[in-house]
């Protein structure tokens, strides 16, 4: 991802649920590095109880993505949602006092949401793709008008995406408030814009997430590469439904012609 462009400097976070069976053999549950109460939160609007207990791997916040492989036990952490929902005990990493990423509440209500409709959601992916980004600024940000011109850039992205893409409009990140209307976003899309900042994901596995944003960021660098120019050819709401068909995927209702 940062190599890629999509995660300036610190830009970005992935947050992956974890079983305990799965950390057990690398470290000791039972051990409680540092109590992390969350920042940024308005404690009464933040509910994470239906994860209390719950394990994840997390980004650091200010860590940049190209260092995570030179120095995993800084730029990552392993903590467990805490009694209560109201913050996280670590269990490993953030060696340097470090702690979750600022957009945790956006993260974790995701995760809640993703779970209520997906028992096999793992993971929640935040990111700034440019050409996603870009697009924010040519194009009006109607989910469906949206999501429309960006199935209709690549042949296979109807299939790849069929629920389409939410918009929340510009909204303060790292707050509840966007970490609320993200998740109630999630619980209809695996992929909701961040007007003029970026784009959430959500996924079974850290491929099929990835795969999301990079299939999403492809179809809109060619909308942004043909922008201007004459369209002389376009896919049409048949051609899609001949892909929904074949690949025994549902469109989201109301957005192909019949
Ligand atoms: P963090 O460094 O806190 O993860 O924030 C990066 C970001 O993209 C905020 O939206
Ligand atoms: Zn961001």
């Amino acid at each position: 991802m940062y190599r890629l462009g999509w995660d300036e400097r610190n830009g970005g976070n992935i947050s992956l649920l974890l079983e305990e069976a799965e950390v057990a053999d690398y470290l000791d549950p039972g051990t409680v590095i540092r109590h992390i109460p969350l920042m940024g939160v308005k404690e009464v609007d933040l509910d994470l109880s239906t994860l209390e207990g719950r394990i994840f791997l997390v980004t650091g916040t200010g860590k940049y993505f190209k260092n995570v492989l030179l120095d995993p036990e800084t730029n990552l952490g392993i903590v467990r949602i805490a009694k209560g929902g109201k913050g996280v005990d670590l269990l490993w990493g953030f060696k340097d006092g470090g702690r979750p990423t600022s957009e945790f509440p956006a993260h974790m209500m995701s995760h809640a949401a993703r779970l209520s409709v997906d028992l096999e959601n793992r993971v929640v992916m935040h990111s700034h793709p440019t050409n996603l980004l870009a697009m924010n600024f040519v194009h009006e940000l109607d989910e469906k008008s949206f999501t429309k011109d960006l199935w209709k850039m690549c042949t296979e992205c109807v299939v790849v995406f069929p629920d389409g893409v939410g918009i929340l409009p510009w909204m303060l990140c790292g707050t509840t408030e966007i970490g609320k209307a993200t998740a109630k976003k999630m619980e209809e899309f695996r992929l909701v814009v961040w007007a003029l900042h970026g784009v959430y994901a959500a996924g079974k596995s850290l491929d099929e997430t990835f795969g999301l944003v990079e299939t999403v960021e492809k179809a809109a660098k060619i909308y942004m590469l043909a922008l201007g120019h004459p369209r002389v050819n376009e896919l049409t709401d048949e051609n899609m439904r001949e892909l929904c068909d074949l690949f025994a995927v549902a469109p989201k209702s109301g957005y192909l012609e019949d």
